[in-house]
């Protein structure tokens, strides 16, 4: 399958700072609320860890977590593990489609700012939802929104991004409900902080699906 992968042509410096530092950075409302979700969770697999800012914020809140990443950039990975040596371990480099590759079993299962850049999204969902052994936590910088005939006109800022949206009542009914084994609810915590205010899709606000098995 091919993916556009902006990220595999970041500068180091680039790469150090992704998603690390300012609005978008560590102490995003979206990521803090990622942390609350976990509460009686043991073990998480985040899907697109990126250089591991989930990983970072979850050591220093939920240290009893057992944490494991997979990001298909190399250079992410490469990163993680450099930035955490004794952790290095929890790191893989691989893509969302050969989750088979990981051994284990995890309470929840975490996709933050990937299916915004997947052209095959659906079954990335069904594929992260069965290895979610209580949870699978979705979130959006891109919310899902019902697709009028203005707003397909005026996306324009999508062009040259790699970036989807989706129709809200088809991701959650036809998507989201549809998931085997049905899920025994679909919570949606909206309002969950803007993104990068110099962005064209700045005033967006994250979304969060927690998906119960
Ligand atoms: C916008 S970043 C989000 C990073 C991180 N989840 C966060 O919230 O800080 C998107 C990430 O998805 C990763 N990614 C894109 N396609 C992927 C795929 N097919 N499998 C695994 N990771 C992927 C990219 O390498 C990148 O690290």
């Amino acid at each position: 399958m091919k993916l556009k992968e902006a990220w595999r042509r970041f500068t180091p410096e680039q790469v150090q700072n992704f998603l690390r530092v300012g609005h978008e950075g560590r102490e995003h409302p979206s990521r803090l609320k990622t942390i609350d979700l976990l509460a009686e969770m043991t073990s998480v697999l985040d899907v697109g860890c990126g250089t591991g800012v989930m990983f970072e914020l979850i050591r220093e809140r939920r240290p009893d977590i057992d944490y494991r990443g997979i990001d298909v950039t190399a250079q992410f990975v490469a990163t993680a593990r450099a930035r955490f040596p004794a952790d290095a371990h929890r790191f893989t480099e691989g893509s969302l489609f050969e989750l088979d590759r990981l051994a284990g079993t995890f309470d929840a299962v975490l996709c933050r700012h990937i299916l915004e850049h997947l052209p095959h999204w659906a079954p990335a969902v069904q594929h992260m939802y069965a290895r979610a052994r209580r949870k699978l936590v979705i979130i959006f910088y891109l919310p899902p929104r019902p697709l009028t005939l203005r707003r397909k006109r005026d996306e324009r800022f999508e062009r040259g991004f790699y970036t989807h949206t989706y129709d809200l009542g088809r991701f959650v009914d036809h998507l989201l409900n549809a998931l085997t084994p049905a899920p025994t609810e679909v919570r949606i915590h909206p309002r969950q902080g803007t993104s990068d205010p110099r962005f064209p899709w700045g005033d967006r606000e994250n979304i969060v699906y927690e998906v119960v098995r």
